[in-house]
C-alpha cells in the first residue's frame, strides 16, 4: 500500500474521530473523521501518520486533557523541573521554554523557585489554569514565527523543552528553526514522547490517535535533528505513559554525546526498528489483539458480567473505534477529569461518569483504558479488587489482573 512521498503503509486503524473530542449529551450530528493509518518511509528511519489533522481542531480552548489529574505525573514533571534548576538554570537569569506546557505541571516548579520561564500552549483552557499557578504563558502554537516574537521579546532561552507535545506536532521543521532562534550556544532542547521501542515491543497500538503524529525513537531524532545543526546528546528511557525516551538535543559539537545515544541505536538496530517486516509484525499482533479484546467483552457479557471502563483516554478512541467497542459492550467510562464527565466519547459514544461514582456495587470486569497510570489507579482503586472486581488490559495482549 502507499502513503504519501516516500513513505509507505503498515497499519490502517479506518476512519476515526478526534480523540479528545468529547461530546455533548444526546448528541446526534456527524463528527469530524479522518482516516488514521501509520506509514513507515522506504529510505530513512521515519513511522509517522500520514494524514495531518488541522492542529485548531485538536487543540483550542476547550482541549480536554488536564495533565495534572495524575499524581504520578506530577511527581515525575517536578522531577524535570528540579533537575533543569539544578543542571541547566544555573546561569545569570536563566531562561526555560516550555512547549505544551498545558496546566502548568512542570512550569508552576519554576515558577515556586522564582526562574525566569514561558510556557507555550495554544489551549486556553489549561494555560488559565498554568497561570492561577503562577506561570507566565503565552497562548500560541509554537512554531519558527513564535519562536523569533520570543527571542525578540525576552532573549535567548537556555532550556526548550516539550514532554508528550513535539510527537504532536507535524511541522518539525519549523519547531527546529525556531529552536535554533531561541536557543543559547550551548542550550538544549529536551523532549520526551512515547517511545517506538516500546510501542512496536508492547504492542500498544493505542498509543496511535491523531495527536501521536510522529513515533520516535533515537535513530529517528538523530536523522530529524541533524539538517537544523543539532545533534542527538542523551536519551532516557521512562516508565510513564507505557514506554517513553526522553531526547537532549544541543547544537553539533556544543555538548558530549553520552553512551547511552549509541546503546540506543544499536537497540534499534537489532530489533530493526524501523523495517518493514517489524513493522507489519506489529501490526499483525494489533489485529489479533482487537480481536482478542472484542472477544472477551462479548463473552463476558454472554456471561451476564457487568462491565465498565476507566480512564476516558485519548487512546480509548482507537482501542473503541477501531475494536468497535460501543455502550453495548462497555455502558460507561469513569473519568476524573471534570471537562469529560457527563459527556459521549468521541465515536463509539460511550457516557463518561465521574471517578467518584465507580463504587460498590462495581461491575464485576473493568476495562482498563488507562493502562499507563495502571499502578496509581489500582492504588486508589484497591477496594475494588478486595470486592472480588477484576481488571481487564490490553496490553501487551488481552490480560485480567
Ligand atoms: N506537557 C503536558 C501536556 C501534553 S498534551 C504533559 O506532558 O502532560 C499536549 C499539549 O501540547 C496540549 O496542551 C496542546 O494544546 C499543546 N500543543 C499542541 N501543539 C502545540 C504547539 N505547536 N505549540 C505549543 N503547544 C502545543
Ligand atoms: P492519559 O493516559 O492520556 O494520561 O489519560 C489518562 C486519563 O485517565 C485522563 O482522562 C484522566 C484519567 N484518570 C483517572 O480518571 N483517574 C486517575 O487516577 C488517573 C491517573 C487518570
Amino acid at each position: 500500500m502507499s502513503g504519501p512521498d516516500g513513505f509507505e503503509i503498515v497499519l490502517d486503524l479506518g476512519m476515526q474521530p478526534l480523540s479528545d473530542s468529547f461530546l455533548p449529551p444526546g448528541h446526534d450530528g456527524a463528527e469530524y473523521t479522518y482516516p488514521l493509518r501509520v506509514v513507515r518511509h522506504t529510505e530513512h528511519p521515519l513511522v509517522r501518520l500520514d494524514t495531518v489533522v488541522p492542529r485548531e481542531k485538536m487543540f483550542h480552548d476547550e482541549y480536554p486533557y488536564h495533565s495534572s489529574t495524575s499524581t504520578r505525573m506530577q511527581e515525575h514533571f517536578s522531577a524535570v523541573a528540579d533537575r533543569f534548576l539544578r543542571d541547566e538554570l544555573t546561569g545569570d537569569d536563566p531562561f526555560i521554554v516550555e512547549i505544551g506546557s498545558n496546566d502548568g505541571i512542570m512550569l508552576s516548579r519554576v515558577a515556586d523557585a522564582g526562574r525566569r520561564h514561558l510556557g507555550v500552549d495554544p489551549a486556553g483552557g489549561v494555560g488559565d489554569i498554568a497561570r492561577e499557578r503562577g506561570v507566565r504563558v503565552r497562548a500560541a502554537f509554537f512554531d519558527e514565527q513564535c519562536a523569533r516574537e520570543i527571542r525578540a521579546e525576552d532573549g535567548p532561552a537556555d532550556v526548550v523543552y516539550a514532554a508528550n507535545t513535539m510527537c504532536h506536532i507535524p511541522y518539525l521543521d519549523s519547531i527546529l528553526r525556531g529552536v535554533d532562534a531561541l536557543l543559547t550556544r550551548d542550550g538544549i532542547l529536551v523532549f520526551e514522547d512515547p517511545y517506538l521501542g516500546d510501542i512496536v515491543e508492547r504492542a500498544s497500538f493505542d498509543q496511535i490517535y491523531d495527536e501521536h503524529f510522529h513515533f520516535f525513537s533515537a535513530t529517528s531524532v538523530q536523522h530529524i535533528v541533524a539538517p537544523h545543526g543539532f545533534e542527538l546528546v542523551d536519551v532516557e528511557r521512562l516508565g510513564v505513559h507505557g514506554g517513553e525516551v526522553r531526547y537532549t538535543v544541543a547544537r553539533r559539537g556544543a555538548r558530549p554525546v553520552g553512551h547511552a545515544v549509541a546503546e540506543l541505536v544499536a537497540h534499534e538496530q537489532a530489533m530493526d526498528l524501523h523495517g518493514r517486516a517489524t513493522l507489519e509484525g506489529f501490526a499483525a499482533r494489533v489485529r489479533t489483539n482487537a480481536t482478542d479484546l472484542v472477544r472477551t467483552l462479548t463473552d463476558l457479557r454472554a456471561e451476564g458480567k457487568r462491565i465498565a471502563g476507566f480512564g476516558a483516554t485519548a487512546k480509548s478512541a482507537t482501542v473503541t473505534n477501531y475494536a468497535g467497542i460501543g455502550p453495548d459492550l462497555v455502558p460507561v467510562i469513569y473519568d476524573s477529569t471534570p471537562a469529560k464527565q457527563g459527556r459521549l466519547s468521541p465515536g463509539a459514544h460511550i457516557p463518561i461518569a465521574p471517578s467518584s461514582e465507580f463504587r460498590a456495587p462495581y461491575p464485576d470486569y473493568t476495562l482498563l483504558f488507562a493502562w499507563n497510570h495502571a499502578e496509581e489507579i489500582m492504588e486508589q482503586e484497591v477496594a475494588y479488587r478486595e470486592s472480588g472486581g477484576r481488571w481487564l488490559v490490553y496490553v501487551p495482549d488481552v490480560h485480567v489482573v
